[in-house]
């Protein structure tokens, strides 16, 4: 907390350009405290006022929001609506129809434009199709598809006829897949031939035959396959089907179902701090209605706008960012199959500049990990790129710090571009806490204020409120539209993990710590206060890293932690004991080898561990506890100077040390 107080005294303050306030949405302050203070004035009024400004209703709703049954609150209740109608037909409606809704970047530079009529064709011909294999409203459908126009088709297409689908990132391996697919209880896996990832062919289909046959799968019916690659796959006669085939014969309209404001648009499976997943289930109204004004707030979408978000559709922000708001939104985005650094780690740079992009979203791992190649490669240095189009920046994931904060504002920003720093969950659906560009002087490193209608605290672990200045846990004083219905097939498990009793049980735990600052209000986040990493942006469990590690038949403990990486931010770190003789040298590498391939193929390679150590014992307390602190200090490489007594087997953290 020190380090934040001294460190933000050097840190200069970021003003507005005058030019960019004049024309935003929410110009100055004035505007930005006027909607705090309906918001705090007359809290269902606010919400239900944007609700019935922006979503196009079916059936208008009577009340905004049921509290009832907390922390089970329902928005909008007694109103209906259709997402996808919402998205698709009100462009075609508004004179967007021949407007470009997604132009997509392959891989190899190949590009494909889709305007949104054409898009509304694609979607309402591929929902017949999931309605001709007998898909209907409320069935779950798992997409496991590349970053793609069909992924959002397949997205857009199963709202449409009121279907739920859960996305599983492309990366993630078939025991992860299985799992998901049979805790929803799945009847339909819509997954590509193969995938394109920096030149190289990665299998799809085969990893979702795979999962399929992993037992409890039983549910699909059918998997439905987008042809990327045109490869040879493996087929299964009756439950296979071409997306392109399925498609082709049905009709260009299709009416969206209108369903439930409660209805579950979708739910997304991310972690916790247990080994299982949770399969966080959002609403259809209150998701759009924050999706939509989040575009229109944070990233001040106009209709001249080239949007952006560089995120895969498996994780909530291309859910968000890139499935559905830009889309509500009637703006025109990019979408990108690569990888930043594919053919050069100009590549970002050369498509900003290549299609005049003017809003740009990305996380901070990717810019720290392009400062790297930059300072390497001057050939990819960013002043080599005209990026004069762009006028707002955005990081999202997981802290930036000032250093490279400033960077992205100088040479990406030209000095000139405002950089929403934007804090935000799964669980929350849309931002939370962030600047809005045209109001909000910024401070590198803070993602400064609430979002009107956010009423974010810092409150102690009984859940009293802290003065500004004190590091606390960051909570949720009111239910707010897009926040997380329930756990998916858990209620329990939602009401202890964000609404626990110790807190009050009327308090939404972010899981994350922060501190508020005593003159300006701005929150600072001060990272996870659970078992939960963040690499590279990613959110993973040390429990769930630990569950496959001690399911590998030599492994008989395992504990992950968390160490600070330069460049993915943290780096997982896995302490492990074998069920023989603890292996040394050139063995222990290999072996290291094999643990990291068997992580990569339980969860997905994301999850692989960056070092591993074994070692005969983990470090425990007399009762049997691991000390956790004492793996953190060991897993940075620190020399062990706090007090070690209360640890059985001392001995052990030389061993523990080094690293293989
Ligand atoms: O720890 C916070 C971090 O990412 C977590 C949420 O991860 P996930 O559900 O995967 O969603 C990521 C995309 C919204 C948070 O609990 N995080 C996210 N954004 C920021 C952040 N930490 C600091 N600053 C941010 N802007």
């Amino acid at each position: 907390m020190h380090d934040i107080k001294s460190m933000k005294r050097e840190i200069p303050v970021f003003e507005v350009p005058d030019a960019f306030s004049k024309r935003a949405t929410i110009a100055g302050m004035g505007v930005y405290n006027a909607l705090c203070a309906e918001a705090e004035k007359d809290y269902e009024g606010f919400w239900a006022r944007l609700a019935r400004g922006n979503l196009f209703w079916s059936r208008p709703f009577t009340q905004a929001l049921d509290e009832s049954n907390a922390p089970f609150y329902r928005w909008f209740g007694d109103g209906q609506l259709n997402a996808s109608y919402n998205c698709l037909d009100r462009n075609l409606q508004t004179g967007n129809g021949d407007k470009a809704a997604i132009l997509f970047e392959a891989d190899d530079g190949a590009l494909t434009r889709v305007t949104y009529r054409e898009l509304h064709a694609k979607v309402c011909r591929f929902a017949n199709a999931l309605k001709s294999l007998g898909v209907s409203g409320g069935d779950r459908v798992v997409i496991y598809l590349p970053m793609s126009i069909e992924g959002v088709v397949a997205m857009q297409a199963c709202a449409r006829i009121g279907a739920i689908h859960s996305v599983v990132f492309g990366g993630f391996s078939a025991k992860a897949l299985q799992e998901r697919i049979a805790d929803l209880g799945a009847v339909l896996l819509i997954t590509a031939d193969e995938q394109m990832r920096a030149g190289k062919v990665l299998p799809l289909k085969s990893i979702a035959d795979e999962a399929l046959t992993m037992g409890g799968c039983e549910s699909v019916r059918h998997v439905v396959v987008y042809r990327r690659t045109g490869n040879r796959i493996e087929w299964i006669e009756n439950r296979d089907r071409w997306m392109h085939e399925i498609s082709a014969s049905q009709p260009e309209t299709c009416e969206a179902e209108p369903v439930d404001a409660e209805h579950p648009l979708f739910v997304l499976y991310t972690s916790g701090s247990t080994g299982r997943p949770k399969g966080v289930q959002h609403s259809t109204a209150g998701y759009l209605l924050w999706a939509m004004l989040t575009m229109q707030w944070t990233f001040d979408i106009k209709p001249e706008d080239v949007f952006w978000c560089t995120a895969d559709i498996g994780w909530i922000t291309g859910h968000t960012y890139i499935a559905y708001g830009p889309l509500a939104a009637g703006a025109t985005q990019i979408m990108f199959e690569g990888v930043p650094t594919y053919p050069n780690a100009g590549r970002f740079w050369e498509m900003i500049s290549r299609h005049r992009v003017s809003i740009f979203y990305t996380a901070p791992t990717a810019i720290r990990s392009l400062i790297k190649a930059a300072d390497a490669n001057p050939q990819v240095r960013p002043s080599r790129y005209d990026l004069t189009s762009l006028r707002l920046l955005g990081t999202v994931g997981e802290p930036i710090n000032p250093d490279t904060w400033q960077w992205y504002h100088h040479h990406i920003g030209s000095d000139r571009c405002p950089i929403v720093d934007t804090f935000w969950q799964t669980e929350t659906g849309g931002h939370m806490i962030a600047p809005l560009p045209g109001a909000t002087p910024l401070v590198p490193g803070s993602c400064t204020l609430p979002l009107p209608g956010i009423m974010a605290s810092v409150v102690d672990e009984s859940g009293q409120a802290l003065p500004d200045g004190s590091g606390g846990i960051l909570a949720i004083r009111r239910p707010w539209p897009s926040m997380i219905r329930t756990i998916w097939g858990d209620p329990e498990r939602f009401r202890q993990s964000y609404f626990p009793a110790e807190l009050g049980g009327n308090l939404y735990l972010a899981g994350d710590g922060a501190i508020r600052d005593k003159d300006n209000g701005y929150f600072t986040i001060t990272g996870r206060i659970d078992d939960v990493l963040n690499v590279s942006g990613h959110r993973m469990g040390t429990m769930e890293i630990e569950s496959a590690l001690v399911a590998h038949p030599l492994v008989a403990e395992a504990a992950v932690v968390g160490r600070a990486d330069e460049v993915t931010g943290e780096a997982i770190c896995a302490f492990v004991v074998l069920k023989r003789e603890c292996p040394l040298g050139g063995e222990a590498r290999q072996l290291a080898g094999d643990l990291r391939k068997w992580v990569g193929e339980q969860i997905g390679p994301i999850a692989k561990p960056k070092d591993i150590r074994f070692g005969d014992n983990l470090p425990k307390t007399r009762s049997g506890k691991i000390m956790r602190r004492l793996l953190r200090s060991l897993a940075k490489g620190e020399t062990i100077t706090q007090d070690v007594s209360t640890l059985e087997n001392p001995a052990i953290l030389e061993q523990l040390g080094e690293a293989f």
